[in-house]
């Protein structure tokens, strides 16, 4: 039996998808949280996982290095990348803001929105009818406005410290967000039973979690 490779966000979605691959009796013996190693293997259950950053995951898969990944829906509509969508996790559940110092400059004619997701942004403004510049940053997005980079930031906020240690407030809710299984089109149909057999096991996993509330 061939292996099944998937890529995995690295950071907070990973323990979550381990736990879930557990609960379906798939297990990686050297795995551990302080392990700088990128590749795991359940040689039993012929299921390779790898690490890599969020916004490289769509890429993985997309080429077919992989053939699966778990991403959050935020890094999936960013990468525009062409995959299938096949799971929503439950899990890595965050929404997409907008946040700045004060409300007052959404009012303005243009402001200058500070990201990591441009075309979030973009799309969110332009249905709005709001024309902004959009600076893309990598990261520690909550700077820009407290430092004259910004008006105000497009980011995700899973529990509202960054943003309340930086003394930043939610000006607009954009959307809902959570973890998300996505597959290389190629695999889905040349392992076609192998990977619909792991996405039914995953699915049931999930509606259990579901239904307790988890
Ligand atoms: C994300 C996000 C916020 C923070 C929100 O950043 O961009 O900065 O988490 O989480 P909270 O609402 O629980 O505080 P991440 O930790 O991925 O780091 P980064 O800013 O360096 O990308």
């Amino acid at each position: 039996m061939e292996y099944l490779n998937i890529a995995i966000a690295k950071g907070r979605l990973v323990d979550h998808t381990i736990d879930i691959l557990r609960a379906i009796g798939i297990n990686f013996p050297d795995y551990h949280e302080k392990s700088r190693k990128l590749i795991f293997e359940d040689p039993v259950k012929k299921i390779r996982i790898v690490l890599v950053k969020a916004s490289d995951v769509a890429t993985y898969v997309e080429r077919g290095a992989t053939d699966l990944g778990v991403i959050g829906k935020d890094s999936l509509i960013e990468s525009g990348a062409n995959v299938f969508e096949v799971v929503d996790l439950g899990f890595g559940r965050c929404r997409f803001v907008v946040a700045g110092l004060e409300a007052t400059v959404l009012q303005k004619h243009k402001f200058i929105v500070a990201t990591k997701y441009p075309k979030v942004t973009n799309q969110f403004f332009t249905e709005r009818g709001q024309t902004v510049e959009t600076i893309h940053l990598n990261g520690s997005v909550e700077l820009a406005p407290l430092v004259g980079l910004s008006d105000c930031i497009v980011d995700i906020v899973e529990t509202g410290r960054t943003l309340q240690d930086n003394g930043l407030k939610v000006l607009a809710e954009i959307f809902e967000i959570s973890a998300r299984l996505i597959a290389n089109k190629a695999s889905f149909k040349t392992k076609h039973s192998r990977i619909d057999d792991f996405i039914n096991h995953i699915q049931s996993v999930v509606n259990e979690k579901g239904a307790v509330g988890q």
